[in-house]
């Protein structure tokens, strides 16, 4: 479920604003004093705090001295929101040893974007310990993640070239049935896109690697699983967080993402077919209910068919800051039941018995 944030502010109005600000991202737990931020914390600790300028009757430079003597809370990352950057400001950031801070008035997405890089710094960092293979699926592929972001955001061509050479670590992970320390590694991570699409690569090359594929195959779907919701970097993060019903136009512009991503794929000269095929397939549906064109299973091969399996369980086994993930044997019940005319059984049960055998198919912690 959602990460857990502080925000330790003497100022009511800023506690409100972060509090609204990052409603369908994280819990907020406001304080308004050291004493109450403390002792609310000690009981229940945050993943982050956010420190006002003023703390009570104090300033949050000593607020931060505070919870630095607190064994428990002094690990825990924080993000210093000061009202100006003048020198005496900086000064005092600096001599606390603080490198990452926010001026206001800041962006909601600047504020956001800050708690997400800190989360995420420290499951990165806790990649290090991993043996080397499953270290270089994880960095390999969040880089390669990234740098797709990057290389939308300035028009060039898709990275495709490192985008395979991650899903390669991927697949030497799954052929040595090492999955499951990676989805441990990535459940807290706040990028939910990239850990769907992490999973979802992994999911789809180990269904290739059931079906009999050889390991230059597995790579490909895998690489089509890694790129399959591209399209989805261009919808603003609070539409993908968003808990409840969408609105039609918020449905549209989520339906958007195929279209979106099958534009981004024509920018480089040779896209594999089996790559296009999953991008451009995994929301269709075997009745013709799936989008963005409604095909129908005549029109849909076996690859299509797993893309959309695929991609429905990790739908449901993902965590979301909006709802449980399912265990995968109640994803695949639901699959069963209420997806029978839209989803390919034969496959789903070819995956469920693959993926059921292997211990910790939806994230859970592998076996000490
Ligand atoms: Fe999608
Ligand atoms: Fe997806």
């Amino acid at each position: 479920m959602k990460h857990q944030v502080a925000i330790v502010d003497a100022n009511a109005q800023h506690r409100e604003a972060v509090a609204d600000a990052l409603l369908s991202f994280y819990t907020v737990h406001p304080y308004d004093s050291s004493v109450n931020a403390i002792t609310g914390m000690l009981l229940s600790p945050p993943n982050l705090i956010l420190v006002g300028q003023r703390v009570g009757t104090s300033s949050g430079a000593t607020f931060i001295k505070e919870l630095r003597r607190e064994r428990s809370l002094s690990a825990l990352p924080f993000i210093f929101i000061i009202d100006n950057e003048d020198f005496r400001t900086v000064d005092l950031i600096r001599d606390l040893g603080i490198t990452d801070y926010l001026v206001k008035p800041y962006h909601r997405s600047a504020l956001i974007n800050a708690i997400s890089k800190q989360l995420n710094g420290r499951i990165e960092r806790s990649w290090q310990d991993l043996p080397a293979s499953q270290r270089k699926a994880l960095e390999g592929s969040l880089t390669a993640f990234n740098s797709v972001a990057d290389e939308i955001a300035s028009g060039n061509p898709l990275p495709l070239r490192t985008i395979t050479e991650s899903c390669s670590a991927i697949v030497d992970v799954v052929n040595k049935e090492e999955f499951g320390f990676l989805f441990h590694k990535i459940k807290d991570h706040d990028n939910f896109t990239y850990v769907h699409s992490l999973r979802y690569s992994t999911f789809i090359s180990l269904f290739g690697k059931a079906i009999g594929l050889p390991k230059e195959q597995q790579v490909l779907i895998a690489t089509g699983g890694m790129m399959h919701d591209i399209g989805k970097m261009t919808i603003p993060r609070a539409l993908l967080n968003k808990e409840g019903r969408l609105t039609p136009s918020e449905t549209k512009l989520m339906h958007s993402h195929v279209t979106t991503s099958q534009k981004l794929l024509s920018t480089n000269e040779s896209i594999p077919k089996g790559v296009a095929t999953i991008v451009t397939h995994h929301h269709e549906r075997l009745d013709g209910s799936g989008y963005p064109r409604g095909l129908r299973a005549p029109e849909l091969n076996q690859l299509a068919r797993m893309a959309a399996i695929i991609d429905v369980f990790c739908a449901l086994t993902d965590r979301r800051p909006y709802k449980r993930a399912l265990a995968a044997h109640v994803a695949f019940e639901t699959m069963a039941t209420e997806m029978q005319c839209q989803l390919d059984q034969e496959l789903l049960h070819r995956l469920k018995e693959i993926l059921l055998d292997s211990a910790d198919t939806a994230g859970a912690p592998p076996p000490a």
